[in-house]
């Protein structure tokens, strides 16, 4: 395949090292990996697609044509390592026809069980750990020629976070990294766990990602982390200042980041979107997690209720037009009636188009996964069906203002229907009639018809 394609950056660029490649590894073999979890897991995905590639694997749609499975497993919530297990064991018909399938786990799950899965699962042939994706290659060459089983789930505390965006196809919308792993330790969380110490990558790599995503055709960039406020580049920037210069300094069209926490959420970076608002979308998705403050103490989330709100009132004085989601724990260990009614009087308070609720899951390793005062599964499940019911109730009537406006839509594709697809600079979906080649160009589009989570539109002529 051609190497311009992938590889996005000028290797000028001191520092970036380029994962180590044996190209016949992968001649006349099909790949396919199978992706859970949050966006950054399907970045990693993507990664490890590519150096995939590059070892001459070819990239299946199905599990049946693939001589390599790749689990890319998530371990946020419920059972997950539960799921691995049953996802290997629906392999075993193929792994009967041909013993040559090779399986491996990667992503927040293999990072925790380690050796673990390989141990309960003998159809699992290889672990990989979330900061052992560019040695991916190396494993998998090991793995046929030696026929061994191997395990590579360190992380990498002293390595800096120098890597390149490696994306087949950037499409429209792409996302670049811009730090990983998490120091904040919610009391619910096993990503700092999972994803080890917080890293940010130097603001000039992440620039010259953007730069060449633009070059790739990409409209649109969604810079990703754990905790993207707490971003620090050498040389003191903040992420202030990093999305100011990716708005300033690159042609991408549009920017959007993800996840925000409250607690690092500064005034800075609320006049940075305020003053580059032609380009930094006006939607900001900051998990709240829970409207009682008591609640918030328990899982160490580092701010009141109180000053949620008072942040939310700074922003929508700066950004009037600003649109917020959150996600919400509901059942975290002792929380009341009264702390749970708290959380409902928030979303209402702040009206929420959309809301990303869960009900608490202990996880492994985390400080409330020991706390004694669990909350029953019942109880859990009720508040989570009343949240989302006061939820429904109050979002449907708030997003019908949308009928009647003209919102900025980038068309990403055409969806099953044949109807254009892409998203306001609200993030909003829209679905509408118009010409596949209006892909990748912003377009005023009529809503027709609102709902939380989708639109229907027409095109202004
Ligand atoms: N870094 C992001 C969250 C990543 S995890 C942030 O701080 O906002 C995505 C969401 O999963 C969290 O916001 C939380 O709502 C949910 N979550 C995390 N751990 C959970 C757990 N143990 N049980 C239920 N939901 C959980
Ligand atoms: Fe988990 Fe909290 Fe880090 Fe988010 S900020 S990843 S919820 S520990
Ligand atoms: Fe899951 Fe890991 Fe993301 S636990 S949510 S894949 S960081």
């Amino acid at each position: 395949m051609n190497d311009d394609l992938i590889l996005s950056t000028d290797t000028s660029e001191a520092l970036i090292s380029r994962p180590q490649m044996n190209q016949d590894i992968g001649l006349g073999r099909g790949a396919y990996v199978s992706t859970y979890g949050c966006q950054m897991n399907v970045n990693d995905t993507e990664r490890m697609n590519t150096l995939l590639e590059m070892a001459n694997f070819t990239i299946v749609a199905t599990p049946q044509e693939a001589s390599l499975i790749i689990i890319n497993a998530c371990s946020i919530r419920e059972k997950p390592v539960h799921k691995v297990y049953s996802e290997v064991g629906s392999y075993r018909k193929l792994k009967d026809k041909n013993p040559l399938l090779k399986i491996g786990v990667g992503g927040c799950v293999g990072q925790q069980e380690k050796e673990n899965l390989i141990k309960t699962q003998p159809m699992i042939d290889f672990v990989f750990g979330t900061d052992n994706i560019d040695t991916l290659p190396q494993i998998i060459a090991e793995v046929y020629s030696e026929n061994k089983k191997v395990v590579n789930a360190k992380f990498e505390h002293r390595a800096p976070y120098h890597i390149e965006t490696l994306v087949r196809n950037p499409g429209v919308s792409t996302f670049v990294n811009i730090t990983k792993g998490c120091d904040n330790f919610c009391s619910f969380c096993v990503v700092p766990f999972t994803r080890g110490r917080e890293k940010s990558r130097p603001m000039s790599h992440i620039l010259m990602d953007v730069r060449n995503m633009v070059k790739r055709g990409a409209k649109e960039v969604t810079l990703l982390g754990q905790n993207v406020n707490s971003y620090k580049s050498e040389g003191e920037a903040d992420f202030a200042d990093l999305l100011e210069k990716v708005s300033k300094e690159t042609d991408i069209e549009r920017i959007r980041y993800t996840t925000s926490h409250p607690k690092d959420f500064n005034e800075k970076l609320m006049h940075v979107m305020a003053q580059n608002q032609h380009k930094i979308c006006e939607y900001v998705h900051l998990p709240f997690q829970s409207g009682s403050s008591r609640i918030l103490d328990r899982m160490n989330r580092g701010y009141t209720r109180e000053e949620y709100i008072s942040k939310i009132q700074t922003m929508k004085k700066l950004i009037p037009n600003l649109v917020l989601s959150s996600d919400i724990i509901v059942g975290f260990p002792g929380e009341t009636e009264e702390d749970f009614l708290q959380t409902i009087s928030l979303v209402e308070e702040l009206q929420f188009e959309t809301i990303y609720a869960f009900m608490y899951s202990p996880r492994p390793l985390t400080k409330a996964a020991k706390f004694e005062d669990q909350v029953e599964e019942s109880v859990k499940n009720e508040r989570l069906n009343r949240l989302f019911d006061a939820h429904e109730k109050m979002a449907f009537a708030l997003v019908k203002k949308y009928e009647g406006q003209t919102l900025q839509v980038l068309v990403e594709k055409k969806n099953e229907q044949g109807k254009l697809y892409g998203r306001s600079t609200q993030n909003k979906s829209v679905h509408f009639l118009g010409s596949e080649s209006l892909i990748g160009q912003t377009v005023p589009v009529k809503i027709t018809q609102a709902f939380p989570n989708n639109m229907r539109g027409e095109l202004v002529q």
